[in-house]
């Protein structure tokens, strides 16, 4: 590390990168900055440029334009080995006639170092995989090669480390372990992550910040809570978790905002809107299922004042063990998702149960009507 990169951090700051192939614009011009010693998440659904940014951070893609600074200092044109910076893949591509010892010491060896012991040793340790050192790499399942790779890649001491979608070809157990190993490994060597990754729950759960891409573009940026509590549009809404969404049209503006959506009326505090509010004006009302409370209505003369209500008919509910969640038909919208804990079940609440849905107005957030509402919507596990 020279003294330059020391004095100006060692944060990952993307200016103005962008990627084309021919007339096809994969990376929007973008700019980023990756503090240093940061869990970062990009997350996108496929094909929304995450190994494209990745690979150009790594050199091992040109950018059209735009520079990569690492620690203040312009490495656009290093080549990737000359970066201080190493990737781990989905691929973990171990050397599979080399035990673990030597597929971790690889990086040392390239450069000459002959005594590598202590330090695969101390690698093997951080990974959990002392016990391991002579096997070959057929000999450990998914998730334990997976910690080689890393491992492997850790042991050069990059300054960033990058890891595109390195979960996933794990089942969703392992993978879940993975996620919080990994974040252990990183809070202990305090190097910078960049994470590559489809799934917005390995996202929230890793990372202290999170970019969601969508097109080429970031979308939005910000800590997990942030981006689930204020979605800005309704592809961040609808892809980290599910929102409903409820179209109205403005009518007060005078204290909260007061919208008429499904023959009724909602609340919501105008600082958790990111739309223009005159009055008039069209908005997207969000609220999350688990923050609704599902009322029978023969039941609604005992919801507390002050709260949002909607009123519908329940269509489908699925007893998922720690939660039950309905799908409700209301003026306000087709299919509104209600969670609800199972604590007290009110056996009432079928399908065919006339409902009321009610919530603390303080919980909605409003976001610009001219939106495609469905943006995000589609699982992209659904799509793989
Ligand atoms: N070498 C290439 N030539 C042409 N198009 C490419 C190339 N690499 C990637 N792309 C396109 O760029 C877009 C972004 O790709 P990528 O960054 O791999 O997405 P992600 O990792 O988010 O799934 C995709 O539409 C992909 O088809
Ligand atoms: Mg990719």
């Amino acid at each position: 590390m020279t003294q330059q990169q020391q004095t100006a951090g060692g944060d990952v700051r993307l200016a103005g990168i962008s990627k084309t192939y021919g007339s096809f614009t994969a990376v929007q011009p973008l700019d980023l900055t990756v503090p240093q010693g940061s869990f970062f998440a990009l997350l996108g659904a496929s094909g929304c440029g995450k190994t494209t940014t990745l690979r150009m951070i790594a050199g091992l893609e040109e950018a059209t334009t735009g520079t990569v600074f690492l620690g203040g200092k312009d490495i656009t044109d290093l080549p990737p080995y000359k970066r201080p910076v190493n990737t781990v893949f989905q691929s973990y591509a171990l050397f599979p006639h080399l035990d673990i010892t030597e597929n971790v010491a690889f990086g040392l060896r390239r450069r000459g170092i002959k005594s590598v012991k202590k330090q695969v040793d101390d690698m093997l340790e951080l990974v959990q995989l002392g016990d391991f050192a002579h096997r070959k790499p057929h000999q450990l399942s998914g998730g334990q090669q997976q910690r080689v790779a890393v491992a492997r890649a850790l042991i050069n001491h990059p300054q960033v480390l990058l890891l595109d979608e390195p979960l996933g070809a794990l089942d969703l157990k392992l993978r879940r372990q993975m996620q919080l190993e990994l974040k252990r490994i990183q809070t202990e060597v305090g190097i910078t992550f960049v994470h590559v990754t489809h799934d917005q729950e390995e996202a929230m759960t890793m990372a202290d910040t999170v970019a969601v891409m969508n097109g080429g573009r970031v979308e939005q940026l910000g800590a997990p809570a942030d981006l689930y509590e204020n979605p800005r549009t309704t592809f961040v809404a609808n892809f980290l978790g599910t929102s409903n969404l409820i179209e109205g049209e403005i009518v007060s503006t005078g204290g909260d905002l007061v919208v008429a959506a499904g023959g009724g009326k909602l609340t919501l505090p105008r600082e958790r809107c990111s739309a223009p509010t005159t009055s008039g004006g069209r908005l997207l009302l969000g609220i999350r299922p688990e923050k609704i409370s599902l009322a029978h209505a023969d039941d609604a003369d005992d919801i507390a004042a002050g709260r949002n209500r909607v009123t519908g008919r329940i269509t489908d509910s699925s007893f998922i063990g720690v939660s039950t969640q309905y799908v409700v038909e209301s003026p306000a919208g087709t299919a509104l998702q209600v969670y609800e804990q199972n604590i007290e079940r009110d056996t009432r609440l079928l399908p065919g149960a006339e409902v009321v849905l009610h919530w603390n107005p303080a919980h909605t957030f409003g976001l610009d009507a001219a939106q495609d509402i469905d943006a995000g919507a589609t699982s992209v596990e659904d799509a793989e």
